[in-house]
């Protein structure tokens, strides 16, 4: 069975998010001998040089797109045993980064969606299944059952969307849209493109797939109502029927504490009471935190957004840091979140520790190095920082909500079970009660805390089980 990813960004060429993380580390893991997955991304100039230079031109073709007449370059590259194609074209992906304006990435998405699809007759590669990832690649389903009357090719060929975040639609008026895709104006009703009386891919990619995913099953059933659902609740539950979730995983290799190279001390499951400290060490003297040994160390690595819920932690942050705890915060984001935790890096010097950078080694570091990890999130389609968390026993404390209540199990101190802490309501009071009774298991029950790490780092967060389920998934529309 061929199978074909379509996305707007993938590891190790390109990342802004956990989309990156799934798009370039699921393919792999399917059973080779059944299944030849590929992928396709689109050649963005800020990609690094050393990427770059390892693709091979194959092709370029000109493709009609509305009244416009656009070239369409195609690289190819085969990395850890799978295909990789990405799209070229000088206009679109010439950026600093792979998303600009929202303005830009309507036409750059549908430019890259219909590209991807017009690209496969020229490469020969002819997918059982097209297998698209958020709003960005949207259109794919919707062109392939556009391109059904051009004869054979396509006719066959099913679509998956699968939804990462349902909060970004891809969402811009139905005019400029009709202008920039091309599409018949007969797409742009309430039934197909159109929503509130826009145009929107993630709608037009949830209305023409053969089946729609998310990336855990708590997440499927939230987006069926109003809170969760970003206005697309109503769709959601009328398209229930073929809509399932499928917890994410991690790449185990990447995130391996006994052979990792960015971290100061490697150790795993068996030599973490003595060897898991040093990390610690290290990290409080290369950030300026107090040295000090058994000091309670919070971890957060997370875009600085609403969704993770900062906004929680902006409210409790001075009551927070007046704990018997240190924090180190690395992230990226709305410039009030940065702000904040740079003053209260200032405030507290030698407790808290502010990074405002993007950085894949300081990430490790923190994964390795912390007592627990922060992600209060309002919601969370997946989440994978809880599950690098995990593997690297820094024990989770999350709210309960989407992927976090699939993949953290709540202590439970009488039965002696369970992998994080939690609550329930989105609330900056119990995220700190939950806060200083994670503190007083670390401080007071020093055994059981350790059983726990015990616990987490016994789970198994690699793909190997969501990957057969994208398998069955697979056979079943195929009917297999
Ligand atoms: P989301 O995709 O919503 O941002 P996930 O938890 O699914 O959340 O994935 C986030 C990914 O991005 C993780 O791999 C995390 O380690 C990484 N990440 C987030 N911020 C940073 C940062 N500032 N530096 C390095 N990695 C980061
Ligand atoms: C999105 C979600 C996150 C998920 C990731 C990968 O960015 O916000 O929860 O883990 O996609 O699926």
């Amino acid at each position: 069975k061929k199978i074909l990813f379509v996305a707007s960004e993938g590891v190790p060429f390109i990342k802004t998010g956990g989309l990156a993380d799934v798009v370039g580390s699921l393919p792999k893991c399917f059973d080779k001998e059944k299944y030849d997955c590929r992928v396709i991304l689109p050649k963005y100039m800020c990609m690094r040089q050393e990427w770059k230079d390892k693709m091979q031109y194959l092709t370029h073709f000109y493709m009609d797109l509305s009244w416009r007449s656009q070239y369409v370059g195609i690289l190819e590259m085969e990395y850890q045993g799978v295909h990789f194609y990405f799209i070229d074209n000088e206009y679109y992906f010439a950026g600093p980064k792979p998303y600009g304006n929202i303005y830009q990435d309507v036409e750059k998405f549908a430019f890259f969606s219909r590209a991807a699809l017009s690209a496969l007759p020229v490469i020969g590669f002819q997918p059982d299944i097209v297998h698209c990832h958020d709003w960005q690649t949207g259109l794919v389903p919707v062109y392939l059952k556009d391109s059904f009357h051009q004869g054979d090719f396509y006719r066959n060929m099913k679509s998956i969307m699968t939804i990462h975040n349902l909060k970004f639609q891809g969402v811009w008026d139905v005019k400029t849209i009709q202008d920039i895709t091309g599409l018949d104006k007969s797409y742009f009703t309430p039934d197909k493109l159109e929503a509130y009386g826009d145009a929107n891919y993630l709608k037009g990619g949830i209305v023409y797939a053969d089946w729609i995913t998310t990336v855990s099953r708590t997440y499927a059933e939230e987006i069926k109502t109003p809170f969760y659902g970003e206005r697309l609740d109503g769709l959601m539950r009328a398209r229930s029927n073929c809509l399932s979730g499928i917890v994410n995983g991690i790449d185990y290799d990447e995130y391996n504490p006994e052979t990792d190279q960015f971290i100061e001390q490697p150790y795993n499951a068996r030599n973490f009471r003595k060897e898991k400290i040093k990390n610690k060490r290290a990290l409080q003297r290369e950030l300026g935190l107090e040295q000090d040994d058994r000091k309670f160390m919070i971890g957060i690595v997370s875009r600085l957004t609403d969704q993770k819920g900062f906004d929680l932690i902006a409210y409790m942050m001075d009551e927070i840091c007046q704990q018997d705890l240190q924090i180190v915060v690395l992230g990226t984001g709305e410039e009030r979140y940065e702000n904040m935790f740079r003053h209260f890096a200032w405030k507290y010097q030698g407790k808290v520790s502010a990074n405002i950078y993007y950085s894949e080694a300081m990430s490790h570091k923190i994964y390795a190095s912390c007592d627990a990890f922060l992600m209060p999130s309002l919601f969370e389609p997946c989440g994978l920082s809880q599950l690098m968390s995990l593997r690297y026993g820094t024990i989770p404390i999350v709210r309960e909500t989407g992927g976090l209540k699939d993949t953290v199990e709540p202590y439970n101190e009488y039965e002696s079970t369970g992998t994080g802490f939690s609550f329930a309501n989105y609330n900056a009071h119990e995220m700190l009660g939950t806060i200083k009774y994670a503190m007083d298991v670390f401080y007071n029950r020093r055994r059981e805390w350790n059983k726990m790490i015990d616990r987490a780092m016994a789970k198994d967060f690699s793909w190997k089980t969501s990957a057969k389920q994208y398998e069955e998934l697979y056979d079943h529309l195929l009917g297999w």
